[in-house]
């Protein structure tokens, strides 16, 4: 009998232990949720668009009131692109990231721009407005095969999608609506290292080798016809 209580004590003492180590984690568990959240929303505050909207109106001077983007003035399009690569092109912008090599002309006429956001917060907020903009439809300038530019497109589907509509889980910003002559700059200068071969450029190191693919002028100005023609 005493064998028995003291067993039934054991086994007792075993699933309170249990009980109390389950709790713990739980604790644990929750305490981590909690404390990633509270990090997440330091770091990332959400994009305020009211605040965003004061902030785009030095932007639009050269992206254009609708952020349709200018050819004259050399600026694409910002209205329909995606909310986090904005802020990641802004962000690389302000740290010499993108538009710090002597041979980026107009990545160096944006850079300033990007800096004069006080902070990461106006990054944000500029972002968030930037994203209730709708994409514009531009004129097509480049003359290229868009026949022969949908089959040099087929890698690119991989990451930017059938439509060139972008994918967040991939890096990949949005291509269509975008203008064709950007698209044409940004390929050469990924091509030659303009943009995408500092070392702390990530996704642009990731873009590079997939511009070089587009071995000739023509087959880059077939892939910028045909992406012109994507909704
Ligand atoms: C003086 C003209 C000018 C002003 C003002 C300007 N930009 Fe730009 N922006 C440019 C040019 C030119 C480029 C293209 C750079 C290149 O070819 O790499 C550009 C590129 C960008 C890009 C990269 C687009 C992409 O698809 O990768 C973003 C984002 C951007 N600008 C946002 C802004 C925001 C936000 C502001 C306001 C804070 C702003 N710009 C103000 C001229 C300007
Ligand atoms: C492995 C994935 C991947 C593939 C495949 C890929 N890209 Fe990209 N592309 C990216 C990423 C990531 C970026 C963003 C780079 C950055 O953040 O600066 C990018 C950026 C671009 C840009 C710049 C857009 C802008 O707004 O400035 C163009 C243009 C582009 N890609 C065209 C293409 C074309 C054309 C192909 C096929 C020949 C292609 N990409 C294949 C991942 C890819």
């Amino acid at each position: 009998m005493f064998d028995n209580v003291s067993l039934q004590g054991k086994v007792k003492s075993g699933v309170s232990c249990k009980v109390a180590k389950k709790m713990k984690n739980l604790t644990i568990k929750t305490l981590v949720v909690i404390l990633g959240l509270t990090v997440t929303s330091s770091v990332y505050a959400e994009g305020d668009p009211e605040k965003g909207r004061e902030l785009f109106k030095i932007c639009s001077a050269c992206h254009g009131q609708n952020g349709e983007g200018n050819k004259d003035l050399n600026a694409p399009a910002n209205g329909g692109q995606n909310e986090w690569y904005v802020i990641r092109q802004l962000k690389n912008f302000r740290a010499g990231i993108r538009g710090a090599d002597p041979k980026d002309t107009f990545g160096i006429q944006m850079r300033p721009m990007a800096m004069s956001l006080p902070d990461d917060q106006a990054v944000e907020d500029v972002a968030a407005y930037v994203a209730t903009l709708v994409a514009p439809s531009p004129p097509k300038t480049v003359t290229g095969d868009a026949e022969a530019g949908k089959k040099a497109f087929v890698p690119c589907v991989a990451c930017h999608g059938e439509k060139g509509e972008g994918s967040k889980s991939l890096n990949a910003p949005r291509l269509s609506r975008q203008h064709d002559w950007y698209i044409v700059r940004q390929l050469q200068n990924f091509k030659a290292g303009i943009r995408g071969a500092h070392p702390k450029d990530i996704y642009g190191t990731q873009m590079r080798p997939m511009a070089q693919l587009l071995a000739t002028d023509e087959q880059v100005n077939d892939v910028a016809a045909y992406i012109s023609t994507l909704e």
